[in-house]
């Protein structure tokens, strides 16, 4: 790898569709509208577009400009700036390892989903019980992460352009015009409406700080943030693309994909459940339970559920050989190893790394870390300790090491900086005291020592 050239993206127009392809994935239509439901709807929806275009906003810029500047990926970003900046190359490169772990296992779930879907097993799949059953069928969930994990190393391995800039391209649109067409089905349900105030008024009576937490973590996963991807493919932005307007257009896609995921899920909710609490609760399952309740009521379901699941998967494809690029590049930089070198160890490592999360649904379901199973304490080191952690560093990093000019200096090589004002404050005060709060009340609240 060492002499050869940088992978680049053809423009920006391959850049945004790309980085949105990374950003927008099961974050946004399983995570998000799960999260919603459960910390309040419209509170959750409010804090989480503030945090987007205020913390969301100064780090992804932040990490575009570091990659482009240093042409590196998370591993050597900061030290090649300040050799003592090592560490938190190495948390940022950690990151990306634990969290592909278990998204090939979600992933693995969805192809589980679509292939139901093709065999016919609509009505079924509407049943309750039918998501908690697959889960404690082991083999079936190795079998469906293996599929997952082969379908996402093959694209990784045949590179930026010709792999994920190209899927990208066709897959976006295609999953925007079918969540507009569920969403529309969705609200029209009898009883759907009271779901879509639930959803987009804020009740401030239902504002918590976990609620707050949740959010952040969501705005990291979601916009691929504090994990190292923003770096790399920021690495491979050609010089003469506008960083500012790139970002702010990644963040109105995932946004709008997360939001069309709310719609397609918590209206159904209630339409199904009469807005009973514990549904709003129902945690991870509630895409894989609620949805094919709203396909088997709709008519033509197998059909419907299966364009679906087909682009939940291709949403969570595009994510996934982000996450891994991330890793694989790294190791090509790092090691000198070749691109199907790398593909093939990253594959192999995630995949044995995510075996005992799959037990955790089955013979380690005893096995619970501060009351987390496996797959769920995953999820939570790195979003609700390792990200906010990566993000704390990264913004001490910028504002107090090499200081806001480099990060400036690199943006205005190829367009405006309208909002430096707004970022600088975000990145020297704002952004470090908030997420040292959010992370001492997470972290203390899971040990059980305070409750939030
Ligand atoms: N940003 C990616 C997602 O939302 C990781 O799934």
């Amino acid at each position: 790898m060492k002499n050869q050239k940088r992978s680049t993206f053809s423009g920006s127009l391959g850049f945004i569709l790309s980085a949105a392809s990374s950003a927008i994935g099961l974050g946004n239509i399983w995570r998000f509208p799960y999260l919603a439901a459960k910390y309040g709807g419209g509170i959750f929806l409010l804090i989480y577009v503030i945090l987007v275009v205020t913390f969301g906003y100064s780090l992804m810029l932040t990490e575009n400009a570091l990659g482009r500047k240093t042409q590196s990926g998370p591993l050597e970003a900061f030290s090649k700036l300040n050799k003592k900046w090592l560490p938190l190359g190495i948390i940022s490169f950690v990151i990306p390892v634990i969290i592909l772990a278990y998204y090939n296992i979600i992933g693995g779930w969805v192809v589980r989903y679509a292939v139901g879907y093709i065999a016919g097993d609509n009505t079924a799949m509407a049943e309750d019980g039918y998501f908690s059953n697959m889960l404690s069928n082991t083999p079936s969930l190795i079998l469906f992460q293996t599929i997952f994990t082969i379908m996402t190393s093959f694209i990784v391995f045949k590179g930026v352009e010709k792999g994920i800039e190209r899927f990208s391209k066709i897959l976006m649109p295609m999953l925007f015009i079918l969540a507009i067409i569920i969403s529309v089905y969705s609200i029209t349900l009898p009883g759907a409406m009271e779901g879509v105030k639930y959803f987009f008024v804020p009740d401030f009576g239902r504002f918590s700080l976990q609620g707050v937490l949740a959010a952040m973590g969501q705005m990291f996963y979601s916009l691929s943030l504090a994990m190292g991807i923003m770096i790399t493919y920021g690495s491979y932005i050609p010089k003469n693309s506008d960083l500012e307007k790139n970002v702010s257009r990644i963040e109105i896609f995932d946004t709008a994909i997360a939001v069309l995921a709310g719609l397609m899920i918590i209206p159904a909710v209630f339409a199904f459940s009469g807005g009973d609490e514990s549904a709003l609760s129902a945690g991870p399952g509630l895409m894989f339970i609620t949805l094919p309740k709203v396909f088997a009521s709709m008519g033509g379901s197998r059909l419907i559920g299966l364009l679906f699941f087909i682009l939940v998967l291709f949403a969570a494809l595009t994510s996934s050989i982000s996450i891994m690029e991330t890793i694989v590049a790294t190791l090509c930089d790092k090691l000198h190893w070749s691109r199907p070198k790398a593909s093939i160890v990253t594959a192999v490592f995630d995949f044995l790394l995510g075996i005992p999360a799959v037990l955790g649904y089955s013979v380690l379901s005893g096995v619970k870390i501060f009351n987390f199973n496996i797959l769920d304490f995953m999820d939570f080191i790195t979003n609700s300790v390792l990200m906010p952690i990566a993000a704390l560093f990264t913004c001490i990093f910028v504002g107090y090491v090499i200081g806001v000019k480099v990060i400036k200096d690199e943006v205005l090589l190829s367009g405006e900086f309208k909002r430096e004002k707004i970022y600088t404050f975000m990145i020297k005060y704002a952004a470090p005291i908030f997420t040292v709060a959010i992370l001492v009340s997470s972290v203390l609240d899971s040990l059980g020592i305070i409750k939030m």
